[in-house]
């Protein structure tokens, strides 16, 4: 006897976050996709994994992640509707042993497919596997306050970072390896799936200049709350950027508090 899917314990963390952040107003109208690549003996007590309901291609080859199972939002789908109908905003896919198909097992129901950002979501799950083998979830969103900030701010890996660790004391804990940042690019692309899985190799969160913001983790939990700690420090910023600056965190302070909770964080992102 098959389990019921819409009880599996990933689509209702997919529901939850989705209705989260569509709340929050990261996520307007269809913005933000996530991808969760799941366990698959998991997927196999709900699912008849033999059974594909169609193919699908997409349009380049990701070998590293072939016969690997991922449930992604449909593209065009509105994370405000996710919890209330997941078979048509959701889907679960397989990528094929060819490395450029994508096998849907359950979901997409209305006939829909899987985001437009597969090929950064699928680029940076590769990139974030080879460094960090337990990397589950990659989640993009359009937060208001960070995207604000990318009109205000230098688009610079170190400089970003620097200004974002200054905002609360405990980011430099949160992303001690700091943030990479890209200029503006066309979303939806090869392109801009290369250049965000490139920094994916050093950061768990990417900027896309004047458009949003990637997150990758181990967990949802964990990658909904980095994003949602850069998200924070941004609004100190945005709150604070156009009054006299009287007090500031230190780099030194900076040192003291990523020695105290022993992270690695990176020396040269500060100027000691
Ligand atoms: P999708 O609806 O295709 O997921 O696209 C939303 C988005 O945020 C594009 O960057
Ligand atoms: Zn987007």
């Amino acid at each position: 006897m098959m389990k019921n899917i819409l009880e599996a314990p990933f689509v209702t963390e997919m529901r939850k976050t989705t209705a989260n952040m569509y709340r929050i107003g990261w996520d307007e109208r269809n913005g933000g996709n996530i991808s969760y690549l799941l366990d698959e003996v998991e997927v196999a007590e709900y699912l008849d994994v033999s059974q594909v309901i169609r193919t699908m291609p997409i349009g380049f080859c990701e070998a590293s992640l072939a016969g690997k199972i991922f449930i992604v939002t449909g593209s065009g789908k509105y994370f405000k509707n996710v919890d209330d109908d997941p078979e048509n905003n959701l889907g679960i896919i397989r990528i094929a042993q060819d490395g450029e198909t994508a096998e849907l097992l359950w979901g997409f129901k209305d006939g829909g497919k899987f985001t437009s950002e597969l090929p950064a979501h699928l680029m940076s799950h590769a990139a974030r596997l080879s460094v960090d083998p337990e990397n589950r979830v990659v989640m993009h969103c359009h937060p208001t306050h960070t995207l604000a900030m990318n009109y205000v701010h230098e688009l610079d890996d170190k400089k970003f970072t620097h200004t974002l660790w200054e905002m609360c004391t405990e980011c430099i804990a949160i992303f001690p390896e700091g943030i990479g940042v890209l200029p503006w690019m066309l979303c939806g692309t090869n392109s801009i799936g290369e250049a965000t899985a490139a920094k994916m190799k050093e950061f768990r969160t990417v900027i896309w200049g004047m458009h949003g913001v990637y997150g990758a983790g181990k967990t949802m939990d964990e990658t909904f709350g980095l994003l949602e700690t850069v998200e924070k420090a941004a609004q100190i910023y945005m709150l604070t950027a156009h009054l006299p600056r009287i007090n500031t965190i230190k780099d030194e302070e900076m040192v003291e508090l990523a020695e105290y909770f022993g992270v690695k964080y990176k020396k040269d992102f500060l100027n000691l």
